[in-house]
């Protein structure tokens, strides 16, 4: 039996992408950092067909999980005809995530990332192009998703004055000032109860909303802001421009029609202590947060033995768990031996 995995990490958005069209079609452009340990490992077998429409069976860390299951079959109807072996195979895809659920990791962009890249695999595309194609797909999935087929810093979404950036695809940033190629995120569970107001239920709020389209020319503007950084290496104006944008997307929750708070009394006591680690200490740490109440706390590899003493010190005692993770290079294709 064929067997083909890949390894997809999960990414933190840095300019935060917060309302969609048709088709996860985003409002404005986003930019986010490839996570290292946070990963989904994803498995596709390929048996015999014995239908004609899409057959397969997914397991979950082992287990039959038919919410997942469900999920995927409406992503492969729709995505069908990108995916030969679909119509060749049945299958059975096995993922798993390397790290806890509800931490505040986005599970969906490693889950699509794996799968887009493994479904391309397995049907035995080869084109110079094998990474947009993936994103595209990927995007299709869950639209930061797009952004996990790519290491280090990635962009998604049109742009006024950039040539390459599309809404149908991530590509990756290549300019980056040496202060920035080696990045770690260390994050501050502070509470690991999945959710109640889901992603696409957030972005759907925006239809309508009130500051919708400033939070759009906002969130473009921060884009080409946190380019330039990035190139030049501005770590007072990287925390300034990444701490609004995590103050944003909630600020959009709390006060859109069906106005909801995932921040919780451990978040903003996280978020002043990271403040004041940066104020009076002078440590290079800022914060940024995903759709929950959970820290992610950025600050250079170079100076995480300081950093990660500190942040023991001064936070270990007020949150659950701190995740260590760092930036990382990007997917990889596991080498599985047939059988
Ligand atoms: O990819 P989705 O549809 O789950 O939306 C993710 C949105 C945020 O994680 C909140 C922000 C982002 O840009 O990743």
């Amino acid at each position: 039996m064929k067997k083909i995995g890949w390894r997809s990490p999960s990414n933190i958005a840095f300019v935060k992408y917060w309302g969609k069209g048709p088709g996860q079609i985003p409002c404005n452009a986003s930019i986010s950092m490839t996570l290292n340990a946070a990963y989904t490992d994803t498995v596709i077998e390929l048996h015999e067909k014995h239908r004609n429409d899409i057959e397969v069976s997914y397991f979950f860390e082992g287990k039959i999980n038919p919410d997942f299951e469900r999920k995927i079959l409406v992503y492969l109807e729709q995505t069908k005809d990108f995916y030969p072996v679909l119509r060749e195979h049945a299958l059975t895809i096995r993922s798993e995530n390397s790290f806890p659920h509800s931490t505040g990791i986005a599970s969906s962009a490693s889950a699509f990332g794996a799968l887009a890249l493994g479904l391309l695999s397995a049907s035995g595309y080869e084109e110079g192009d094998f990474n947009q194609r993936a994103s595209f797909l990927a995007r299709l999935g869950s639209g930061s998703a797009c952004r996990s087929i790519y290491g280090g810093y990635n962009l998604w979404g049109k742009l006024d004055g950039q040539s390459n950036p599309s809404d149908e695809y991530a590509v990756p940033l290549t300019e980056i000032h040496p202060d920035f190629q080696q990045m770690n995120d260390a994050i501050l569970i502070v509470d690991d109860t999945p959710k109640k107001v889901s992603s696409s239920a957030g972005h759907h709020l925006m239809k309508d909303h009130w500051y919708a389209k400033n939070r759009f020319a906002q969130a473009d503007f921060h884009a080409k802001e946190m380019i330039k950084i990035l190139k030049t290496g501005d770590f007072q104006q990287f925390s300034s421009v990444i701490e609004q944008e995590a103050l944003a997307l909630h600020a959009m929750m709390m006060t859109s029609a069906e106005a909801y708070m995932l921040l919780k009394p451990g978040t903003i006591r996280a978020i002043e202590e990271v403040r004041k680690l940066r104020n009076e200490y002078k440590l290079k740490i800022c914060f940024t947060l995903d759709a929950g109440p959970n820290v992610h706390v950025i600050y250079p590899k170079d100076d995480e033995k300081q950093i990660v003493s500190y942040l023991e010190d001064h936070l270990r005692s007020q949150v659950k768990e701190i995740i260590y993770d760092s930036m990382g290079n990007g997917p990889k294709q596991l080498m599985i031996e047939d059988n």
